[in-house]
């Protein structure tokens, strides 16, 4: 299986911060954020790795992360995506390096200690989602369970107004081949991009999208407050593990 790590975007939502480095290189306690998801997938065995990134500082990634054999990569491609098209937008770019594999995804700016060594050595075909409670539910893409059986997805909601539950779609899924299909097939949604979440809705339409929980602690540090809750809790982390 591939790795494929989503590093794109302007990080407004982090100026001015991100006037001078990509969202994705600043710090969560002593690591850039994109150590922690590059983590996550080497430690999974996934070791062949491709970053999608973009933007103005896009080269600071070369200078920290060079040919990824420090972090355990064996095999470590950059792609770069022109605009701001979004997630499935920028996944379209990884499509040769993915070749005819399967692919674990991970959005960068998403930090976790899950393991997902399991799911990732059991996949097999159509797609797997990683969800997990938040108390927060309008600023995630939001899954609705079938009532009798909550193993089944009936759809994916991207930031409801009213949720319809409070499982979120993490920033971790892992496809199969078919993903670049569904890709060329959806259109920009109202904000103008190709949204992750179409791409999870063709795979319920066609009976092939499972979940499981991601198990650990999981945040997006995507704003300031999530970012220094994400740096707290590394932080706590670290020191725990200092004192063992
Ligand atoms: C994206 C996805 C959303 C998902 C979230 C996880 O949202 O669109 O479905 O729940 O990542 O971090 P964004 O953070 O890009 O707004």
């Amino acid at each position: 299986m591939k790795g494929v790590i989503l590093a794109g975007g302007l990080g407004t939502r982090l100026y001015p911060l991100t006037k001078v480095t990509n969202k994705h290189l600043l710090p969560v306690f002593n690591k850039p954020m994109i150590f922690y998801p590059i983590e996550t997938l080497v430690k999974a065995g996934i070791t062949d790795i491709m970053v999608v990134t973009g933007g103005p500082h896009c080269g600071h990634f070369l200078s920290i992360l060079k040919n990824g054999h420090e972090l355990g990569i064996k095999h470590l491609e950059y792609a770069y995506q022109e605009n701001e098209g979004g997630i499935a937008d920028a996944l379209s770019l990884a499509r040769e390096f993915v070749e005819k594999d399967s692919v674990a995804v991970i959005l960068g700016d998403n930090t976790s200690d899950a393991d997902i060594t399991k799911p990732v050595n059991d996949f097999k075909e159509g797609a797997l989602i990683f969800l997990k409670e938040v108390p927060d539910p309008e600023r995630f893409g939001i899954a609705t369970l079938d009532p009798n059986d909550s193993s089944k997805i009936i759809k994916i909601t991207e930031k409801p107004q009213v949720p319809d539950s409070n499982m979120a779609v993490t920033g971790v899924y892992i496809y199969d081949n078919q993903v670049f299909d569904f890709i060329d097939a959806i259109k920009p949604s109202g904000r103008g991009e190709l949204e992750i979440t179409d791409v999870n809705n063709r795979y319920v339409e066609k009976g092939q999208l499972s979940w499981c929980e991601l198990e650990g602690y999981w945040w997006d540090a995507g704003t300031f407050d999530t970012l220094l809750e994400a740096n707290n809790y590394w932080a706590k982390k670290d020191k725990g593990q200092q004192n063992k």
